[in-house]
């Protein structure tokens, strides 16, 4: 119950930085290892971080017996293959967003945390903040009466040369990169997912879509619009509007220790402060719930399998250029 859970980071990746404080600041965890593809890269990164132990191959990482929880922030196409190769090594798995680039990766990675007995669970932060919680709790009260339609988006200026999201056979493009955060709201919001999808995206010269505009009809009359981009500048809202009530919540995504949200209605407007934690503290104490107190991971492999199904299924609206049914269970 009060053990120590050893961290090890797969690779030297910049979203890296977010998980090494509060993988400090945790009582119930010790960031004890990085690897990287070169012993040279992987030891100038732990002297920067001051990481004890360096390794200079992914394996070795793995093979480290100390290590208990794995971070997978490799590229997106290498999400599957890393986390059911450290699930297979007996380590619990800790893994960036998106889940995997198909749905036979993912039902490939839960089948490996299945057999193995270990913990799996995608790094989506935003899901274990307070203000997220809160937002699902005002919901699900019923206080904006009946779901009518969500909107949201995440956009930011791509400028990086050569960055990871602007390669197509990396699993890059700004659906799969920030696109993926509208529309996990959405789901979580509703509680179910979207029964059919459209969608129109602006295409890069690699084939990824640089921009992105897409909509999902969930049961019952209620709608979600979204869009994600790498030409506008920095944005992210999600606005919930019921029968009785909207909710406005400007900062949905990266929420900061305090937080505000707007609740609209009878033309008022309440605002609704939150105090929240370190953005990137939640999934990391909810990995060691899940590990050292047999508690469900917040995010179940299902939800993470539902956010792919609907980004497949809004990039082949965009291909065919008309709405795509999404199959059920
Ligand atoms: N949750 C969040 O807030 C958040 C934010 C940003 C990114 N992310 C996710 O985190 C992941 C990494 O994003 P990032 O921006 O940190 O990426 P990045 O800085 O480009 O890092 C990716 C790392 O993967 C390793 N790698 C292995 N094979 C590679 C290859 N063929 N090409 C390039 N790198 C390769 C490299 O490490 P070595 O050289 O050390 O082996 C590299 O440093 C993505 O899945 C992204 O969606 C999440």
């Amino acid at each position: 119950m009060n053990k120590i859970l050893n961290w090890g980071l797969l690779s030297t990746a910049k979203i890296n930085q977010a998980l090494i404080k509060p993988l400090r600041a945790s009582k119930r965890t010790r960031l004890l290892s990085v690897a990287s593809r070169s012993i040279s890269s992987a030891e100038a990164y732990a002297r920067e971080w001051n990481i004890p132990r360096a390794h200079g191959s992914y394996e070795a990482l793995l093979a480290d017996p100390e290590i208990d929880v794995i971070y997978n922030p490799l590229p997106n196409h290498l999400h599957a293959e890393w986390t059911i190769k450290a699930l297979r090594a007996g380590k619990h798995v800790l893994c960036e967003k998106p889940f995997a680039l198909t749905l036979a990766e993912v039902d490939a990675m839960s089948q490996a945390a299945q057999e193995t007995g270990k913990i799996l669970e995608e790094a989506f932060m935003y899901r274990h903040h307070a203000q997220t919680l809160k937002v699902k709790e005002i919901v699900d009260s019923g206080l904006l009466g009946k779901l009518q339609l969500i909107k949201g988006a995440f956009t930011f200026p791509l400028t990086r040369e050569g960055d990871i999201r602007s390669k197509k056979e990396m699993g890059g493009g700004s659906i799969w990169d920030v696109g993926c955060y509208p529309i996990s709201y959405a789901r979580m919001i509703v509680g179910a997912e979207p029964v059919e999808v459209f969608g129109w995206q602006v295409e890069s010269e690699s084939g990824t879509d640089d921009s992105f505009i897409g909509q999902m009809r969930f049961e019952g009359g209620v709608h979600a619009q979204f869009d994600s981009g790498f030409k506008s500048p920095d944005r992210s809202m999600i606005e919930i509007v019921g029968t009785e009530a909207s909710l406005t919540i400007p900062a949905p995504f990266k929420p900061g220790k305090t937080s505000e949200i707007f609740l609209s209605r009878n033309n008022e407007q309440e605002k609704i402060k939150i105090k929240g934690n370190e953005l990137y503290l939640g999934e990391v104490e909810d990995m060691c719930d899940a590990i050292t107190q047999n508690t469900a991971p917040r995010i179940s492999h299902k939800d993470s399998r539902g956010n792919v199904a609907v980004i497949l299924a809004l990039l082949e609206s965009a291909r065919l250029g008309k709405p795509v049914a999404l199959a059920r269970g």
